[in-house]
């Protein structure tokens, strides 16, 4: 059943500007095992609204922390944004379904300071890609139906929307991989690598840099 969703709640920050234009390139970066750490102060700095909209309830920091310590990189896909000081200011965690070969769940969040840029959804398409390379014909996106800017993204992507009793389930049926969707996906993990070590480098102290400031030099 399809119902009209209800007005959006009043934004807390102003969407920024928009990161690099429309079709706007997001270093995306895929996350593993070793991102743990750096994922579970991500989710800890949601608030209390935030984690509602997310995992559709206030999560306590605990309950968090078990999310975290569940996810399996093996199984799951996660992408992550990372600012100038190497913390994430964005994830899009893909959790594959045990029960339903094919379909996939997609959960996202993005810090209040990277809001409105853009990064939401280009991770939701970095994401929609990854399953469409990997074969798989659904991807469901579970959130309350206040979420206005989750909606916009789920819309946009020609997203099913179902809305009901305050929630709303949103289904993309996802196209067939293809040449282009892969090495689309392999030019944006390049970049999302790039753009890691590039900052990783620049914040490593001069002393501790190869090159003619480094040791020995
Ligand atoms: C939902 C969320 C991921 C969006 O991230 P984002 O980086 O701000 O998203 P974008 O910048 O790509 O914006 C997406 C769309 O929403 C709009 N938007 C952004 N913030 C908005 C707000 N507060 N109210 C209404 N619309 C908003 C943008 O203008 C854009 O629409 P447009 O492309 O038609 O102009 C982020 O707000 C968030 O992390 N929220 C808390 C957790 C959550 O809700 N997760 C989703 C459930 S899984």
């Amino acid at each position: 059943m399809f119902t009209p969703l209800p007005p959006r709640l009043a934004s807390p920050s102003p969407p920024g500007p928009p990161v690099g234009g429309a079709g706007g390139l997001v270093p995306i970066r895929v996350l593993t095992e070793q991102s743990r750490p750096a994922l579970l102060r991500h989710l800890l700095a949601l608030a209390s609204e935030d984690r509602h909209l997310r995992f559709g309830h206030a999560a306590s920091d605990r309950q968090i922390a078990r999310y975290v310590r569940g996810i399996d990189f093996g199984r799951d896909e996660v992408f992550g944004v990372f600012d100038r000081d190497l913390e994430l200011i964005a994830v899009a965690h893909l959790a594959l379904s045990a029960d339903a070969p094919g379909e996939a769940e997609l959960g996202v969040s993005v810090l209040p300071r990277g809001r409105g840029r853009g990064i939401g959804t280009r991770l939701f398409e970095r994401a929609a890609t990854f399953a469409r390379n990997r074969g798989l014909h659904t991807l469901r996106l579970q959130c309350l139906s206040r979420n206005e800017a989750m909606m916009r993204i789920a819309r946009r992507a020609g997203m099913l929307v179902c809305a009901g009793d305050g929630e709303a389930e949103a289904t993309l049926q996802v196209p067939p991989r293809s040449l282009l969707s892969h090495f689309d996906a392999w030019l944006r993990d390049m970049i999302g690598e790039l753009d890691f070590a590039l900052k990783r480098r620049l914040r490593r102290p001069l002393a501790a840099r190869p090159g003619p400031w480094g040791p020995g030099s």
